[in-house]
């Protein structure tokens, strides 16, 4: 259709169903139809906006050209009459908060400080989305719980004048032992959205590790990542930050390679999949919300589509937005496309001991503990947890592997206790979202906080260098647990064969 002709408002709102549904997006009329269940962030929110201009919501959650480059130009329908946009009925946004209520970020002492003051001005759909958990919430309850249950054994009486914080993560150094965690959908914060965090790791020098799903285009992040780099001091210094990417497996494999393609091309130093989502968990808060929004635009039949059954392999499966196929068999074409010297391959969302001995078994350089900050499976592991875990049944394999982890760290203790344990470094993601509704500042801000509270603790804790710590200096009340025979204690270990 050329651009001479324009589509009515009125007509374009006539495909607002599964079988017809197209959206406007800055002016123009995309045919969505067939694109429903391979939209990422579901068919629900499509349909919600089918038939209407669904440029607000589409803006803060896609990189540009993201319509443009994935549809079809035979689903380019072409533009809509300016005019008759206004006899569209919008969906309404209901609740956002009063956005004068802004609290100084000079008046937040600690990351819940943040997240409280965050809440206040970030949209409430991205509220909904980064604070959203499982189920009844009680993975996410784990990854606050288990925290307390380790506690410390300070040692006195030593000089600690001077401390180094810096870590060796993946092979590069970062100024401190921590990174910034993947998690997709910042521009829902703040219009430079992943930019801000790519900015801030690259000032502070510890990495970053962008989502698959990141809202600004990753060869972007990468630029504006180097250019940071070098017109900081952390580029002259050997902490000079790095990017990691963080890779979804998708649905089809072509669009996987493209994915490590990207990474490759734009120096992405390490490839971590994740591997703890064959389909996305029910979150509950997230679902609330978006039936309230579809209440309030008027538009409650896609409530009715709640349940369609799985009666062959042709689609994906309720919630299967990536590969439901994932398995062990995979990593090798993965490392082939990944190349064997790009760098190291890290699983992210490793629960039990023995998917870390596979891991290890696998090949893989490193393992990242983690049930996805509560979001997956509920009554799921802690990160901390199943780094208990795996010390006590596996013990043989610490040291032979880089640990990360993850789960509401949200403390330089939490940080300190993580590391005694044997993790090489932890990650943190909703600090870090929440801290992008101030921009560039909150970012620097969450790193500054937890950096103060490091040097602090290691002060109070009587070490130097946080390549002292190890395990006499926490003590942990976790693992009373009933396990399955072959990880009772002092069972045999398996032998471990890795394939390098
Ligand atoms: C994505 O990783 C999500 O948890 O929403």
């Amino acid at each position: 259709m050329s651009d001479s002709k324009m589509l009515h408002g009125l007509e374009v709102a006539k495909h607002a169903s599964r079988n017809s549904c197209w959206v406007i997006v800055n002016g123009r009329v995309y045919d969505v139809t067939d694109y429903l269940d391979k939209h990422p962030g579901g068919s629900q929110i499509l349909l919600q906006y089918g038939g209407k201009d669904a440029t607000s919501i589409y803006e803060p959650n896609h990189p540009r050209g993201t319509i443009e480059k994935g549809l079809p130009q035979s689903k380019h329908l072409g533009p809509v009459d300016p005019a008759t946009i206004a006899t569209i009925k919008k969906p309404q946004v209901t609740r956002d908060l009063d956005k004068t209520a802004r609290i100084p970020l000079t008046h937040c002492v600690n990351l819940d400080d943040i997240e409280r003051a965050a809440e206040r001005i970030i949209p409430h759909a991205a509220w909904v989305y980064f604070h959203s958990a499982a189920d009844d919430l009680r993975s996410l309850a784990n990854n606050k719980d288990d925290w307390k249950k380790i506690t410390l054994r300070p040692r006195i009486m030593r000089n600690v004048r001077r401390v180094n914080m810096q870590r060796t993560m993946l092979g590069q150094k970062s100024r401190l032992p921590f990174f910034i965690a993947p998690a997709a959908r910042a521009k829902l914060v703040h219009d430079d959205g992943e930019l801000c965090l790519a900015r801030g790791a690259a000032r502070a020098g510890i990495p970053y590790c962008p989502s698959t799903h990141s809202t600004v285009p990753h060869d972007e992040i990468a630029k504006v990542f180097n250019a940071t780099t070098t017109s900081t001091d952390s580029g002259s210094n050997e902490c000079g930050g790095v990017l990691w990417f963080q890779l979804y497996v998708a649905h089809e494999k072509s669009r996987t390679l493209e994915l490590i393609k990207i990474a490759r091309d734009n120096g992405y130093k390490a490839l971590v999949i994740t591997v703890d989502s064959p389909v996305v968990g029910k979150r509950e808060e997230d679902e609330r919300y978006r039936a309230e929004l579809a209440t309030a635009s008027g538009d409650d039949t896609v409530l009715t589509e709640w349940y369609r059954p799985q009666t062959s392999d042709d689609g994906p499966p309720l919630r299967g937005h990536h590969s439901s196929t994932l398995n062990w068999d995979d990593l090798p074409w993965i490392r082939e496309a990944w190349g064997k010297d790009t760098g190291p391959i890290v699983l992210k969302g490793i629960q039990c001991a023995e998917d870390a001995a596979l891991a290890f078994e696998h090949g893989v350089e490193g393992i990242y503990l983690s049930n996805h900050g509560g979001r997956q499976v509920d009554d799921a592991p802690s990160g901390i947890r199943t780094l208990l875990e795996i010390r006590r049944f596996y013990p043989h394999l610490i040291g032979k592997m880089e640990i990360f982890l993850d789960g509401w760290v949200r403390r330089g203790t939490d940080i300190i206790k993580a590391l005694c344990l044997g993790a090489t470094g932890v990650s943190l993601g909703r600090p870090f979202m929440y801290s992008v509704a101030y921009g560039d500042e909150g970012v620097m801000k969450v790193i500054q906080l937890l950096s103060e509270e490091i040097e602090t603790s290691m002060r109070n804790m009587g070490v130097n260098s946080l390549d002292q710590l190890n395990p006499s200096y926490v003590n942990s009340k976790i693992l009373e647990m009933e396990l399955p025979d072959h990880l009772r204690f002092g069972a045999q270990w398996p032998e471990l064969k890795p394939k390098l």
